[in-house]
């Protein structure tokens, strides 16, 4: 696991869009996954910014989300669907019928989980996954529990999800209670996964990466199980690591 501690989020989203773009400019039709929340938006427009610099083109990428929130519609602003189409889809040349988002609205939430998993096979399996992380350390949205879901599934968000989550919607209660998500087996499909962090609040999370064993209450800590791993923090992120 390669740690890399910058400035702050521009340095780091930076970095991380470097990743992608070497990712990229190897393999044209990528696959991408791709994480939604602040954290990775430095990371968006450092890539848009290198597209319009003819840096890269996303013509024949792919990507595949984490996770969207259940009873949203995509047309919803807080969905994760828009949340990309804004901050990434509708600025470079990518085809947006190549972008896999869990739909929030599914008839059959079953077939639905089920048909995204198979999507993640049948496109190869991510060529990198960009994941954030919770305060409480959920990566996707798999929440701490004793036991993890291995795949895409729905997930019951906890109540500090939720919380955190209200500051984009008028009011606590608007926060959807339900999410699909990739699950751990899922994410571990990625031949690189790259993890971002910034903030203090993020740091608890982050020490995890340290501890010589991993548990479920903190899924951040599942990581250690993968063999490429960058993670990029900032210095408050990275308080609490060892020096
Ligand atoms: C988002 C996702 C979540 C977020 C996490 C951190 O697609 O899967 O795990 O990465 O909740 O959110 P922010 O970046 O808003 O602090």
């Amino acid at each position: 696991m390669k740690i890399i501690v910058c400035k702050d989020s521009k340095e780091g989203g930076l970095k991380a869009a470097e990743i992608l773009r070497d990712v990229i400019n190897e393999k044209n039709d990528a696959v991408l996954g791709l994480a939604t929340g602040s954290t990775p938006i430095d990371m968006y427009k450092s890539l848009i910014k290198m597209y319009e610099n003819k840096e890269l083109t996303f013509k024949d990428v792919k990507s595949v989300n984490l996770d969207e929130y259940v009873g949203l519609s995509g047309e919803h602003d807080q969905s994760y669907r828009y949340f990309m189409n804004d901050n990434l889809f509708n600025h470079v040349d990518i085809n947006k019928g190549n972008t896999y988002v869990p739909n929030g609205l599914a008839d059959d939430y079953d077939a639905e989980v089920k048909e995204y998993e198979e999507r993640i096979d049948r496109l190869g399996g991510q060529d990198v996954q960009i994941l954030g992380v919770g305060v409480n350390g959920h990566i996707g949205f798999n929440e701490p529990a004793e036991k993890l879901e291995l795949y895409t599934h729905v997930e019951d968000l906890t109540q500090s999800t939720i919380d955190a989550n209200s500051r984009n919607f008028a009011s606590v209660d608007d926060v959807p209670k339900q999410a699909i998500s990739m699950g751990l087996r899922s994410i571990f499909k990625a031949k690189k996964i790259v993890l971002m962090a910034f903030g203090e609040n993020k740091a608890d999370a982050i020490a995890s990466l340290e501890y010589s064993k991993v548990s479920t209450l903190v899924p951040v800590s599942l990581l250690k199980l993968h063999d490429d791993v960058t993670v990029i923090v900032d210095e408050a992120a990275a308080s609490k690591l060892s020096k």
